[in-house]
């Protein structure tokens, strides 16, 4: 295969590196087991909640056995005075379990809560430490819904599917046990009847997660469709496309609606039948209890207590489809969130420190091929060494690697072969933050965020001094910024969307001026300027370039006379290095990438 970047074959339609939407990780007990470090502070929490759970169902037992005692004592009796103190007894322990149920939240969503941020936190933390290979692999679409979606299922299966769990298979076997004990033949028949709603629990939870994992990831879609369609809007109306994008949003919408509707009705066929089981069984109670009653095997009090009891397991029985299907659900997203965590970053900082940095660059020897591309490599064997203060101007056909090379300085990628060295030092054992301060770039394409002009600015030295701003505006030509209408604290919009594509590179040229590094890369950043303003950035830039190391990627003849000397991009590796005149008049392939340059003829002359 060449490595000619003009004949590249498409790339894979999906990326072997990246999530497999088809395939979801395995997703088990051991995925929630491994988030359990995030539950350790709240132990305490825990065990109030444990408690306060556990002392709720004593008293949800008890005050059918106080019924009991009230109907078949003073009631049957005709004895009126124990009536009042019984019965203030019920309603103690009716305020005493709202008073524990109200505890019990309170403490639960406090601590859920702060589960949930913390591990927002590492996960945010985590996104910003890896490398731009993971970011270029995962759509945004993806990380926004596991960091949205999948943490507030784990909170909600932390928060009250774990807890319940425990606690509903507790309650039943307790309740039941006092039934067995209180009157085994009809404790026998609601041991009975809890069986089909198991079952139908069961079965509910299989179809329930299917269905709702469906309904996810169609929200998931329609999100993406609507963030796509915000971000381009300008692409969308000025191929006046709206309609076939609101087309394609509305099939997404009723596909969801769809599914939705499913899953409700799937809800109510369940909740329905979980209706009628327990009133069935009431029914063979009463008519059983009423015949042991006439019998004298069973008290009036009895009877009313047990169909009391026999009624409070319908929740606990019930609520274990939704639970399973809640922990069902909370496994697949500790597995989705994971994934997230077990990427390991492969740029791993350095330790080492330059003292005092001159800003010698060199590249020796590098190859370089992207991640997950490792058999298309995109340079091979790329040789230039930049003298501190020099500046040397990078040009190449477009494709050609000339955004590789420069990504491999502030190690946005790493080498796959050979060094990048900064005053002798592999860039590769340099502290990161460190050398992101010796290292200062420029892109293209430049990214501004929805902060102020000023804040933007300062991204790189948040230390500046105001007279520092101001050269750095000048140098970049970038006085406009103090016109807006609040001056510097204007807030730039949304990627910098209210201002012009020349006026975003200018101030993101400002933006790396200003952090004063000695070594300074810009990826093509003066493409959009008109030749008169580009003139003027370049008369200023020399002014700083004297004492900064520079690569330049220039794209015009204009660009490239700011350079001390020019190298030249072919076939992912530098052919040629040499003063622009000399390669002019030497080199043809040069000559044919200038050629269509009108500055050419006055650069030439
Ligand atoms: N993230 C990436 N993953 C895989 N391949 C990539 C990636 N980015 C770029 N490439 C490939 O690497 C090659 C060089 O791209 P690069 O962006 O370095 O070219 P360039 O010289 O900067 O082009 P231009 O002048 O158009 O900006 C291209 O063939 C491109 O398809
Ligand atoms: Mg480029």
């Amino acid at each position: 295969m060449t490595t000619s970047t003009q004949q590249r074959p498409g790339r894979p339609e999906r990326d072997p590196l990246g999530p497999d939407p088809d395939n979801p990780p395995p997703a088990g007990v051991h995925s929630l087991w491994r988030l359990r470090s995030y539950l350790r502070p709240h132990r305490g929490a825990l065990l109030v909640m444990l408690s306060t759970a556990l002392a709720g169902i004593g008293v949800a037992i008890a005050i059918p056995l106080v019924i009991r005692a009230l109907i078949d004592g003073p009631i049957t009796n005709r004895e009126l005075d124990p009536v009042l103190p019984l019965g203030l007894l019920v309603l103690a322990l009716g305020v005493l379990e709202a008073v524990l149920t109200w505890w019990r939240r309170w403490v639960q969503s406090n601590a859920v809560l702060n589960v949930e941020t913390a591990m927002r936190r590492d996960l945010y933390a985590h996104l910003q430490a890896l490398p731009m290979s993971f970011h270029s692999r995962w759509q945004s679409g993806q990380l926004l819904s596991r960091a949205t979606t999948d943490l507030s299922s784990i909170r909600r299966f932390f928060g009250f599917g774990m807890l319940f769990l425990f606690i509903n298979i507790l309650q039943v076997t307790a309740v039941t046990a006092v039934l067995l004990a209180m009157y085994w033949p009809l404790g026998l028949v609601v041991a009975c009847t809890a069986a089909p709603i198991v079952w139908l629990s069961m079965r509910f939870e299989k179809e329930y997660v299917v269905v709702s994992r469906r309904v996810q990831d169609e929200q998931g879609d329609l999100a993406t469709r609507a963030e796509e369609a915000a971000v381009a809007i300008r692409v969308i109306k000025s191929f006046g496309r709206s309609r076939y994008i609101s087309d394609q949003y509305e099939a997404a919408a009723r596909q969801l609606h769809t599914t939705s509707m499913d899953k409700v009705r799937l809800s109510a066929r369940f909740w329905t039948f979980l209706e009628v089981i327990p009133n069935c069984a009431v029914v063979v109670v009463l008519l059983f209890g009423a015949i042991g009653v006439g019998r004298g095997a069973l008290t009036p009090g009895e009877l009313v207590a047990f169909i009391t009891l026999m009624l409070s397991l319908v929740w606990p029985v019930s609520s274990l489809g939704i639970i399973l299907a809640m922990a069902q659900e909370a496994m697949t997203s500790a597995a989705r969130i994971l994934e997230i965590f077990d990427t390991e970053s492969d740029i791993v900082s350095g330790t080492r420190t330059i003292d005092r940095p001159r800003g010698h660059l060199r590249f020796e020897h590098v190859d370089f091929a992207y991640p997950g591309a490792l058999d298309e490599p995109v340079l091979r064997d790329v040789n230039l060494d930049i003298r501190p203060g020099e500046t040397v101007a990078v040009v190449g056909a477009t494709g050609s690697g000339k955004t590789s090379l420069t990504a491999l300085v502030p190690r946005l990628f790493d080498v796959t072969g050979g060094a990048v060295t900064i005053d002798g030092v592999d860039v590769r054992d340099l502290e990161l933050a460190h050398l992101r301060q010796l290292v200062a770039t420029a892109f293209d394409d430049p990214t501004l965020f929805s902060m102020s002009a000023r804040e933007n600015l300062t991204l790189g030295r948040a230390d500046a001094s105001d007279a520092d701003i101001e050269e750095a505006l000048d140098v970049a030509q970038a006085g406009f910024a103090r016109e807006l209408p609040w001056g510097l604290e204007t807030r730039i919009g949304e990627q910098g969307m209210a201002l012009s594509g020349g006026q975003r590179q200018r101030l993101a040229l400002a933006r790396a001026v200003l952090s004063r590094p000695p070594v300074l890369v810009l990826d093509d950043t003066l493409s959009a300027l008109d030749v008169h303003t580009e003139a003027l950035v370049e008369e200023a830039l020399r002014r700083v370039l004297v004492d900064t190391t520079g690569l330049i990627v220039a794209h015009r003849a204009s660009t490239v006379l700011l350079a001390d000397r020019v190298a030249l991009l072919q076939g992912g590796t530098i052919t040629h290095v040499g003063e622009h005149r000399e390669l002019l008049a030497t080199v043809p392939a040069y000559r044919e990438l200038l050629a269509a340059d009108p500055s050419l003829e006055e650069a030439a002359s």
